[in-house]
């Protein structure tokens, strides 16, 4: 691993949603505050800033990961996918998306795209998921709108499509 010297600016290149991005970031800086301010990609969320309630969590090589817990100079070279990746064009939602709306799985919408993206990983492994797997795995997000059962539910109909 490089020595980085702190206080210093050094360029991070990464594939974000399949695009090459590049800018500059100090050793210490946030993967959240990378993708907002440096990229300018906002839909990833900053809830607590110390990995508790999933709100930053993107897909670092397909893994989800808690960008608050992530320094941006670590994903030189990585891929990273936020949820403005999800959809699979301009104009159309994902299948899971599609079934959040369906079942009004958001109100403030500020846990939504962090549960996205961890729903979306889990569901591409997990296509049989049934209700008592996905509340558990739900526990690594915090919504204090819904109560859960709409967001269960979106998650079990797009599992049942993506089975189909
Ligand atoms: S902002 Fe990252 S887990 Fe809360
Ligand atoms: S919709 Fe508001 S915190 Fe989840």
């Amino acid at each position: 691993m490089p020595y980085l010297k702190s206080g210093e600016r050094h360029a991070v290149r990464l594939e974000l949603n399949g695009r090459i991005v590049t800018g500059h970031a100090e050793p210490r800086m946030l993967l959240t505050d990378f993708l907002r301010h440096v990229i300018g990609a906002t839909g990833t969320h900053v809830g607590c800033e110390h990995g508790v309630c999933g709100a930053c969590t993107v897909q670092i090589d397909g893994v989800p990961a808690r960008a608050c817990l992530t320094l941006a100079v670590q994903l030189d070279g990585a891929s990273v996918r936020t949820v403005e990746g999800l959809a699979p064009e301009p104009g159309r939602l994902s299948i899971l998306q599609a079934a959040f709306r369906k079942h009004h799985a958001l109100q403030c919408g500020f846990c939504t795209a962090g549960i996205l993206m961890s729903l979306d990983a889990f569901l591409q492994r997990k296509r049989d998921a049934d209700e008592e797997e996905l509340r558990e795995f739900l526990g690594g997000h915090i919504c204090r709108c819904t109560g859960y059962g709409p967001i269960v539910a979106a998650a079990l109909e797009a599992a049942r499509q993506m089975r189909e």
